[in-house]
């Protein structure tokens, strides 16, 4: 017989332990332990007798063909590599107030328009509240049923009832488990309402969005610890002062987590961006200072500008501010420039945007991070051939040598359709010096200023 033992699990980090400690070894938090009462694993020879179980080979076992159902909304249907799939269990993450509900609304009604059963469950927002959002998004959106309700219980009980093909729920966070341990919205809680709504979700054949939000310090608070338990886990990201959104799987079992979406937020909710090279393109400013990044997202070429200003500082240190890069990234950015390219901005508070609130996170970024503070820190106006925009891409070394990407192909072509070919990259140029000599000439060297 197994000894019966006492656990002790962290409700904040799931951290698990065989004594008490005051602070969680896991994750620091103090008073987070709390006991959970269950037998020891059976170990060795004690094992109880089991039937040896018959693999077969993956040749033999039956194919089955995921049906889809189609949210209505190209962008996210292509994130989810196409569409919801019936019984799994979907968790969008993002920050307060980037658009989740309204995503997740937008996807209901369209649902509901094509006849399918849909219902919208908010633990978060009185059935008012939530009213006044989908009014926004046009009727057909007044049509999903919603339960407000913050009761794990009832909410299941409600699905097995109504059984919807396809169900929000608005927060995970924020619904109840009633023999889960610790307040709502801890890791204890969280498991548990993420685990029972999967058993009522694949009994039902429900397709399931369970909305999470994410602290700003990035950790999923909740939801990361579900990232294993469900099918597909979606980020819905962009800075909420700014009116572009991407939508990216980071785990998905039914497609590739590649695709990403682009979305603008409207007035009157979210609006697919089809293309969005060709706005970010037509808004680039050719002053010094701009340059045109052709970046990947996920599997998709994406052209960004990024805006560099150099100014004066009387901060010591001076200021490095940022939004859409890494902090970090421009730091080694900014000290490969002055010590293998010659443009050293030290003394200098330096600012580096990627316009529109898209955030870049790929080594691809760099040399256009380097060219855009090259050009605001001498004042010279970066084109391209024909005059227009210069577009580039491509890692920057430690050793001042630009190293090559992945898909430079696909940059390149989403490049040749606005005609910002060729672009200044790994191949043209293979260091920094190099790519800031071709694009930054020294406004001494250049024959304007010579005259
Ligand atoms: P919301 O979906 O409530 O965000 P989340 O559920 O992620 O917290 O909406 C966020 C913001 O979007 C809110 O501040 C208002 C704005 N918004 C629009 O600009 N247009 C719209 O049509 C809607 C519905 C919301
Ligand atoms: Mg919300």
């Amino acid at each position: 017989m197994p000894r019966p033992t006492t656990r002790h699990l962290c409700t904040q980090c799931g951290h698990a332990e065989a004594k008490w400690h005051g602070q969680c070894p896991g994750c620091g938090a103090w008073n987070t332990l709390e006991p959970q009462r269950g037998a020891a694993p059976a170990a060795g020879p004690h094992r109880p007798a089991a039937r040896a179980g018959s693999p077969r080979r993956l040749r033999d076992v039956e194919e089955v063909r995921l049906r889809r159902l189609s949210t209505g909304l190209a962008e996210v249907d292509r994130v989810l590599g196409g569409g919801l799939v019936p019984g799994s269990l979907v968790l969008l993450g993002g920050s307060p107030g980037i658009g989740k509900s309204t995503l997740t609304t937008m996807a209901l009604a369209q649902l509901a328009a094509a006849g399918r059963r849909t219902l919208y469950v908010s633990a978060e927002e009185s059935p008012a509240q939530v009213r006044l959002r989908a009014a926004r998004l046009g009727s057909a959106a007044l049509d999903i049923p919603i339960l407000a309700e913050t009761s794990l219980a009832t909410v299941l009980a409600t699905i097995e009832a109504e059984r919807p093909e396809a169900c929000v729920i608005d927060s995970v966070q924020t619904l109840h488990a009633e023999d889960g341990t610790g307040a709502p919205g801890s890791v204890g809680q969280v498991r548990e309402v993420a685990g029972q709504v999967m058993r009522v979700a694949k009994s039902g054949d429900t397709a399931v969005l369970l909305v999470g939000h994410v602290t700003k310090e990035g950790a999923l608070a909740g939801p990361r610890v579900l990232e294993h338990l469900v099918d597909c886990v979606l980020q819905f990201e962009g800075e909420r002062e700014r009116t572009y959104r991407t939508l990216r799987a980071l785990k998905n079992r039914f497609g590739s987590v590649d695709d990403v979406g682009v979305f603008e937020m409207r007035d009157s909710g979210l609006v697919e961006v089809l293309d969005a090279s060709a706005r970010f393109v037509g808004e680039a400013t050719r002053a010094p200072g701009s340059v045109v990044l052709a970046a990947m997202e996920g599997s998709r070429p994406l052209l960004v500008e990024v805006q560099a200003l150099v100014s004066e500082s009387e901060l010591v240190p001076p200021r490095r501010v940022v939004s859409g890069i890494d902090r970090n990234r421009l730091a080694l950015v900014l000290a490969v420039l002055a010590r293998h390219a010659g443009v050293g901005v030290g003394a200098a508070d330096v600012f580096v945007n990627v316009v529109g609130g898209v955030r870049v996170d790929e080594p691809g970024a760099d040399l256009a991070v380097a060219l855009a503070v090259a050009g605001a820190a001498r004042g010279v106006p970066l084109s391209g051939p024909g005059g227009g925009p210069l577009a580039c891409f491509g890692e920057i070394g430690l050793t001042g040598e630009l190293r090559s990407v992945a898909h430079p192909d696909r940059r390149g072509a989403e490049a040749a359709k606005f005609g910002l070919t060729p672009l200044l990259d790994p191949e043209r140029a293979a260091t920094l010096r190099d790519a800031v000599r071709v694009a930054v000439p020294r406004p001494s060297a250049a024959p304007a200023a010579a005259a």
